[in-house]
């Protein structure tokens, strides 16, 4: 019998990452590796990589750094390095770390088992970084539980990412992605179905489609293919699926029929991530976002009349080149406008490839430091007076799990896609659906008691 062999996986931020590591794992589980959360232990060390802002890279660095006393004392120790930056490295990266054997670009994760087959005959070093136009995503259905293993600290049993797109055709000014990850190819509706049947007939009651644009799943095939709308609808019809949520969404292509979802489709959950990045028309243009403030919020606007009880999440850039006080309080109105129920605000940086970082006006990193600052100040503000708001409501949550630090506390998710930390004796399933009434808003989550 072959020797067990285990391997230990990192993965940075993105969800896309998420979901890839956790097919590597499996791909990996069938060379006969297992998990490990002990990196000295390892015969092989995965790390799946971000580059969208610099300080996500600078950790990959930092993490092959410390990498090197464990390859001193292990010799055979593989190391790969997948994603963004593998992507975007490629041979620099295997110059500039001797001690990495692999480098997995993006649309190549699908091979990670015969490159690592290779290294473990040969000694090989490899790069695999080639990005296709006519890539094809893989068919790749779940393991079964028996033998899915959790290399991720993170894996739960009840819900699941399924990748239905990669890449992005937009070239957003300030984006690594379209150079990282290729240009939009969709994967083929039966092998989604058939992935998502799979997990269904595995547990997995939620399920989050995900790619760098969604919305415009679909295109890259043609007038004939199925479009999103019509994928969540075929989506809802697996019976064991009870909740269906999407990410990430770019405005300019949220249209009318996918609006129309949340009234249509109860299994979607009212929670929609709409990344909007400025509240200044001038800056919007110069990021290339092609929609303007005005139509971003005519279609918040719709989103609350088919769903008023939906919950509106985004992204916001600040300090990007050329923004100027004017343009940065644009945004702070913007807040006020809609009042999202959370944000996630980055400083503008500097991205290689990226259009952007040629621009001239770069704004002050003190400056940018301010602004980001003083908008999550307000945010933070805006998302708790917004959860005090659900206070003696009675909401639906999915159980997620008990708390590790205090028996008896147990987390549930709404469809809102809110935490809601509550008390209760005897063991809940995750996954199963109960009502709770909230008591209490507080900054990211709410409190409440469990009525059913
Ligand atoms: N600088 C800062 N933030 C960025 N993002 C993407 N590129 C950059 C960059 N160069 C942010 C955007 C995007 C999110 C995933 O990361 O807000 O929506
Ligand atoms: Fe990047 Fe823009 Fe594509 Fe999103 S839509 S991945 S921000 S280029």
């Amino acid at each position: 019998m072959t020797p067990e062999k285990f391997a230990y996986i990192e993965t940075f931020v993105c969800q896309m990452n998420e979901r890839d590591s956790e097919i590597m794992g499996q791909l990996l589980r069938e060379e006969n590796y297992h998990p490990t959360r002990d990196i000295s232990r390892a015969d092989l060390v995965l790390i799946n990589t971000c580059s969208i802002r610099d300080k996500a890279e600078q950790k990959v660095y930092s993490l092959l750094g410390r990498l090197k006393k464990y390859k001193q004392k292990k010799q055979a120790m593989i190391i790969a390095v997948a994603g963004c930056v593998a992507q975007q490295e490629g041979e620099r990266l295997s110059s500039r770390m001797p001690l990495v054997d692999i480098v997995v670009g993006t649309q190549n994760i699908y091979r990670i088992s015969q490159l690592v087959r290779d290294v473990e005959l040969k000694r090989q070093r490899h790069i695999a970084t080639g990005l296709s136009h006519s890539f094809v995503i893989p068919r790749h259905l779940p393991a079964p539980p028996d033998q899915a293993p959790s290399f991720s600290p993170k894996e739960e049993v009840f819900k699941k990412f399924v990748t239905i797109m990669q890449g992005c055709n937009n070239f957003c000014t300030y984006c690594v992605v379209p150079f990282t990850r290729g240009r939009e190819v969709s994967k083929g509706v039966d092998d989604i179905l058939s992935e998502i049947t799979v997990l269904a007939s595995q547990g997995i009651r939620e399920i989050t489609l995900l790619g760098q644009n969604v919305n415009s799943y679909g295109m890259d095939k043609g007038p004939e293919h199925v479009r999103f709308p019509e994928l969540l609808a075929l989506v809802a019809e697996i019976e064991a699926i009870t909740r269906i949520r999407f990410t990430t969404s770019h405005p300019k292509d949220l249209s009318a029929d996918l609006i129309d979802c949340f009234a249509q489709i109860d299994k979607l959950c009212p929670h929609f991530h709409l990344p909007v990045q400025s509240g200044s028309d001038r800056i919007l243009n110069k990021m290339n976002r092609k929609y303007t403030v005005e139509s971003y919020l005519d279609k918040v606007a719709a989103l609350r009349r088919v769903r008023p009880d939906i919950a509106l999440t985004t992204d916001i850039i600040v300090g990007f080149p050329g923004e100027g006080d004017d343009d940065f309080a644009k945004t702070m109105e913007l807040l006020e406008a809609v009042r999202y129920h959370g944000a996630f605000s980055f400083k503008y940086s500097d991205r290689p490839l990226a259009r952007s970082s040629s621009f001239a006006d770069k704004v002050d990193d003190g400056v940018r430091g301010e602004r980001l600052t003083m908008l999550q100040a307000r945010q933070d503000q805006i998302s708790l007076e917004v959860n005090c708001g659900y206070v003696g409501r009675e909401m639906e949550v999915m159980i997620e799990g008990e708390s590790k630090s205090a028996h008896g506390q147990w987390r549930g998710r709404t469809g809102t896609n809110q935490i809601v930390n509550f008390p209760a004796t005897g063991t809940l399933t995750p996954g199963d659906m109960r009502t709770v009434r909230i008591e209490e808003g507080c900054l990211h989550s709410l409190r409440g008691t469990l009525l059913t």
